[in-house]
């Protein structure tokens, strides 16, 4: 495995196999297919080809280090046969099933959503306040997409600040953005420490040693925003649940509220323009064991949400 990818704990790997293998169970069909949208570190893919006999995966991942970390994985793991990773956006999926395998339908898909614990350790990819690093924070650092410091540098304080407050709910969204322009009249925007500082002494002084660090929300808004992640969200769900095949489960785990809410109004329109071929198998999103959040922290956060087609 590529020595300098960092492992990744799968969030809800027992709960996302169950839902599979309920899906596999129901099939009238032997073989099964099914899909990871997200394959970061690889563990749901991997698991999903070693859980099932007759199973082919089809992977894919924006990440150039989680694409080539897996493609070794892969070989190690001698899976070659059984799991494909392809590198490409998930929104991409649905038309490259389209022209590359018009007729696959699958049984499970999974979108594990947001960043890997690659992308924070990686200080260089820019994601962490940790240490001092370039404010890059593209997933697809291979593709011409502006970075968070190009977005810190060309737009104006009013787009900052809602960027800032629509994807970090950040309440001192204003007062971060008007620090943000006041400091690149002097100095480019360029480097996650800098703009730690800049947030750090935009808070008022009696809320800047609080328990969430004042760089926290800004730093989660522009890797948002960079990512296009809502807006990739709310525009392939639909077309993934397309793709399943009768008894096809699509899974959810998502991390913040706000990529939990387009999940639940997604599932819900589906539902209502289905005519009662559709179930939604959690009324209530599943959370992680109490062990699992013990075990890994950042579970803590997370919520599955599963959508059932019938048929
Ligand atoms: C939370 S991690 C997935 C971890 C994985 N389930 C595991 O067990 O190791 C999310 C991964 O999805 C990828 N990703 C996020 N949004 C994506 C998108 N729109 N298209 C393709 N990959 C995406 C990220 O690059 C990251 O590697």
């Amino acid at each position: 495995m590529a020595s300098s990818y960092t492992s990744h704990y799968s969030v809800m790997l027992p709960e996302c196999l169950e839902f599979a293998a309920l899906a596999c169970e129901s099939s009238d069909k032997e073989h099964f297919k099914l899909a990871d949208m997200t394959f970061g570190g690889g563990g749901h893919s991997v698991a999903f080809a070693k859980e099932f006999e007759n199973v082919e995966v089809f992977s894919v991942d924006q990440d150039p280090d989680a694409f080539q970390n897996g493609l070794e994985r892969i070989k190690l793991e001698k899976l070659e046969e059984k799991l494909k990773l392809v590198k490409m956006n998930f929104s991409e999926f649905p038309d490259w099933v389209q022209s590359e395998k018009p007729d696959l339908k699958f049984h499970g898909i999974l979108l594990d959503l947001g960043v890997s614990s690659h992308h924070f350790d990686k200080f260089e990819r820019g994601f962490s306040f940790r240490e001092d690093a370039p404010l890059d924070m593209r997933m697809a650092y291979d593709q011409d997409i502006a970075t968070a410091a190009d977005v810190l540098n060309q737009y104006n304080e009013e787009e900052i600040a809602d960027i800032i407050f629509q994807y970090g709910e950040e309440r001192y969204s204003r007062r971060i953005a008007k620090a943000i322009v006041e400091e690149r009249q002097k100095n480019k925007i360029s480097t996650t420490k800098q703009l730690e500082n800049i947030c750090f002494h935009a808070y008022p002084s009696n809320l800047r040693h609080k328990k969430i660090h004042p760089a926290t929300k800004t730093f989660q808004a522009l890797r948002i925003f960079v990512n296009e992640e809502l807006d990739v969200l709310e525009n392939t769900l639909e077309k993934l649940f397309g793709l399943l095949d009768k008894n096809g489960v699509l899974m959810v785990i998502s991390f913040h509220s706000l990529e939990d809410r387009i999940t639940k109004h997604k599932f819900k329109e589906i539902f209502q323009c289905s005519k009662n071929t559709v179930k939604i198998l959690t009324k209530k999103p599943v959370y992680p064991s109490e062990r699992e959040v013990a075990e890994n922290s950042r579970s803590r956060s997370a919520k599955l949400r599963v959508i059932q087609k019938l048929d």
